[in-house]
């Protein structure tokens, strides 16, 4: 079951000015800055009150941000949905046909477990779930 958003997230060529941007001049708190090194990518986390924003940047080329960015460009990246159960969530979406980035979760930057779905199944929209 989807409970909420936990995040949005943004990807960006450069992290300190993107800071510069969200933390200094919107007035965004920043939380921490976390490098995820399976997926080559560093994230700060923001809080706008009680919303998380991300800023994602490639810290190598292969990153799957770096790719985004070369097709894409800068900009909105993702949206994180809170499900009670991402296993018995991941299941249900497959036997409803969304297509899955992740077959089985990974640990993402807060240390619980994440999964992606692919975009072709949700509108362009790069799905991520979550179970904080
Ligand atoms: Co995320």
């Amino acid at each position: 079951m989807i409970t909420g958003v936990d995040h949005i997230g943004i990807a960006v060529t450069d992290l300190d000015e993107a800071l510069r941007i969200y933390q200094k001049t919107l007035g965004l708190k920043l939380e921490k800055i976390t490098i995820i090194e399976d997926q080559k990518t560093k994230i700060a986390q923001l809080f706008a009150g009680e919303t998380k924003i991300e800023l994602l940047e490639p810290t190598d080329e292969e990153s799957p941000v770096a790719r985004f960015l070369k097709k894409r460009g800068e900009g909105f990246h993702h949206i994180a949905l809170k499900v009670t159960n991402i296993n018995a969530a991941l299941h249900e979406m497959k036997e409803k046909g969304i297509t899955l980035v992740d077959e089985t979760p990974r640990i993402g930057a807060d240390g619980f477990p994440i999964a992606f779905l692919h975009p072709k199944s949700t509108k362009n929209v790069l799905v991520e779930l979550c179970e904080p």
